[in-house]
């Protein structure tokens, strides 16, 4: 009796702390899973090794075997992008595109892998015969290795579930928008090659359902889910006509709340890896999913600071950090439009120009692994110090700033509240708040951000029509990606990218503009010309647009990617990683585009200037610069 009672005790115990009764061990989900995954990889093997057996170039048997292989690894492309980013990335799926990497050196990353091979493959490139074995065998040898990692590599349950969180966001940001599969246009059939695969994970997950009647609920909502999502997706495999937005709505969003839910039922940790996305959060598309932090290097000392935030506008808009005591941040970042000038700065008729690049807007700036049109700068602290700098700019040291500063005692004293070390008014203080103010200029409301939360009401067809192209046909979210809409790489945000356009030198010109962009920075000839993907949330009202500022209204800018950026304008640039030929749009889907691009504006509670400006003795500012 008495061992019953003591055996009932621990079971109210265990039930008022709110453990699981039905405890599984934090990976035996993962453990069940691990043969599937072998298998997956050693069927992709497979097929690649029957590329190597043909004896000659067939094409049609080549794609055969290409697509087989392709399956399989989408099938497990979820487990490989989260353990083995860097491998995904630069040999197995790399991009068509030269990557450079500043972590990893000054090495340049050719296109390889997945990607390559589909490209000989597709172009029917015969002549390259030799040089698809290449890569088929390189690639085997990728795999090969992974499959001996992943013999024995930890995995956790609750990990799982976040690795196929992040594979919903990769599909939603990257396989429906053409990231890869550029040249088969299998994107949406892909699509459903990873859903599946993650399906296949999510149904080894039914032990907890079994166990655990609290989840089950949750279980059984997604697997219902990724049923009807999969017969969406087989019934429209059409890159083109695929209305990724209704399937955004409709399928991504419910199928992440509940695996989410699923998760917290079953009481799986969550994992403590810093990344861009807040996984716990049940909408995948939000504000809150994204952590702003994540997003600067020095981590552990950019945490939010409201004290320093608010400090941080004022410094924004006061014209004394200038030599002159005339221009502020503001003055050509000014909130009424959208944190930009809107001056341009190109003459039509010939390359003078009163200053090198046109200002860009500050609206959802800290989105970004690289600051400015070159990405010369890697965080936001870094940048202030680059303008005060420049004579173009704000032409002043932070030294003199600090000085100017000091003779302030209310400013002193709004440095001792912000910065609790008592560091004071300090070069590295200054940046570091005026970068917090930054990180303070979101725009997730506007009328998309609604519509995407579930708000059917927002959005007008044109815009639905708009997004549909935008992230199909038009080819744009292939670099501005969604949420984000800049060339900030989804999920992990760790680096954005950079792409050479051909923007021309002036309206008409037969000539690229001449800035050499990221060049500048690199030295690497394939980034001669390339510039920084920015976002296009807000861009109804920051024109005018591109680094030069060349063109005035969003219809010049559809105009010119129609017409296929700057070598389908004529000009000859061999490096243009836009496509030349002509998107083939009609007047309607123009139209469309722009109408997308109009429901992305939003500046809802970032937009106030500060009611007064602190007092400074002996400091007066030039009239009419505040
Ligand atoms: C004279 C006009 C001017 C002033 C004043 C100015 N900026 Fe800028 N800002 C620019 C231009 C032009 C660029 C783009 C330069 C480039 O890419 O080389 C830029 C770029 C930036 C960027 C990078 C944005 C991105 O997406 O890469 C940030 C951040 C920024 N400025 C913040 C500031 C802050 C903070 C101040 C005040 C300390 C300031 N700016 C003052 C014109 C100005
Ligand atoms: C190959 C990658 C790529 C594709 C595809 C692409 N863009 Fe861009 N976009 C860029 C880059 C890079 C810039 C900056 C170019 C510059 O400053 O010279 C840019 C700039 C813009 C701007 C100007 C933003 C500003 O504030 O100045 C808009 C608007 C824009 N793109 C919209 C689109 C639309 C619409 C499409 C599809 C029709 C599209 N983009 C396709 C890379 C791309």
């Amino acid at each position: 009796m008495r061992f019953w009672i003591f055996i009932l005790s621990i079971v109210c115990f265990i039930a008022s702390t709110g453990v699981s009764l039905y405890k599984t061990s934090p990976n035996e989900v993962s453990e069940r899973y691990r043969p599937y995954l072998l298998e997956e990889i050693s069927k992709c093997n497979e097929q690649l090794s029957s590329i190597l057996k043909e004896k000659s170039f067939n094409q049609s048997k080549l794609k055969k075997h290409f697509i087989s292989a392709r399956k399989h690894y989408k099938h497990i492309e979820f487990i490989l992008e989260y353990v083995s980013p860097k491998e995904a990335k630069y040999y197995i799926n790399g991009p068509l595109v030269p990557k450079y990497d500043a972590d990893m050196g000054s090495e340049v990353f050719y296109p390889q892998g997945f990607q390559k091979i589909e490209e000989i493959i597709y172009d029917g490139e015969v002549n390259q015969f030799q040089l698809l074995k290449d890569q088929v065998s390189s690639l085997k040898d990728q795999l090969s290795t992974l499959q001996d990692y992943y013999k024995d590599v930890e995995l956790n349950d609750g990990q799982l579930l976040e690795m196929m969180q992040l594979q919903l966001f990769r599909l939603a940001t990257m396989s429906f928008n053409g990231y890869d599969a550029t040249i088969s246009l299998d994107g949406i059939k892909e699509s459903e090659w990873s859903l599946e695969g993650v399906n296949k994970a999510f149904t080894f997950f039914n032990i907890y359902a079994e166990r655990d009647p609290s989840t089950l609920p949750m279980y059984q909502r997604c697997m219902a889910l990724f049923k009807s999502a999969s017969k969406q997706l087989i019934a429209n495999t059409d890159f083109n006509s695929f209305d990724r937005l209704g399937f955004i709505v409709k399928y991504i969003n419910p199928l992440n709340e509940n695996i989410v839910k699923f998760h917290n039922a079953a009481h799986l940790s969550w994992s403590r890896r810093k990344q861009a996305l807040n996984l716990n959060n049940i909408s995948l598309f939000s504000r809150k999913n994204f952590n702003l932090q994540h997003f600067s290097i020095y981590y552990d000392d950019t945490l939010f600071n409201a004290k320093q935030a608010a400090l941080g506008k004022l410094l924004f808009f006061d014209p004394r950090l200038s030599g002159g005591n005339n221009m502020s941040c503001a003055t050509c970042h000014n909130p009424e439009k959208g944190f930009t000038d809107g001056r341009n700065l190109t003459v039509t008729t010939g390359l003078i120009r009163d200053n090198t690049r046109n200002t860009p807007s500050l609206l959802d700036v800290a989105f970004q692994k690289a600051f400015f049109y070159d990405g010369r700068a890697y965080q936001l602290e870094q940048q202030v110090f680059d303008v005060v700098h420049n004579k173009n700019e704000m032409h002043s040291t932070l030294d003199e700033a600090i000085s100017k500063l000091n003779k302030s005692v209310e400013y002193r004293m709004l440095f001792d509240k912000a910065f609790e070390d008592k560091s004071g008014i300090t070069a590295y203080n200054i940046q570091k708040a005026i970068s917090e103010y930054e990180k303070t200029l979101v725009t997730f409301n506007s009328a998309f951000d609604k519509y995407v939360q579930g708000d059917l009401t927002r959005l007008s067809k044109e815009a639905v029509d708009g997004y549909n192209l935008f992230a199909g046909k038009a080819l744009c979210g292939s670099c501005h990606f969604f949420p984000v809409f800049n060339g900030a790489v989804p999920p992990f945000y760790n680096d954005s990218e950079f792409e050479v356009l051909g923007v021309p030198a002036y309206v008409g010109a037969k000539v690229v503009d001449p800035d050499k962009g990221r060049f500048n920075v690199t030295g690497v000839k394939e980034f001669m010309y390339a510039f920084k993907t920015p976002t296009v949330r807000n861009s109804a009202i920051t024109a005018p647009y591109m680094h030069n500022g060349i063109y005035n209204t969003l219809e010049e800018v559809v105009d010119f990617y129609h017409k296929g950026g700057g070598a389908g304008l004529g000009i000859a640039i061999e490096n243009q990683t836009l496509p030349f030929d002509s998107l083939d749009l009609n007047a309607y889907e123009k139209k469309a585009i722009v109408s997308f691009l109009k429901s992305l504006t939003d500046t809802s509670g970032v937009v106030s200037k500060p009611q007064r400006l602190p007092e400074i003795i002996d400091v007066v500012i030039k009239s009419g610069a505040y």
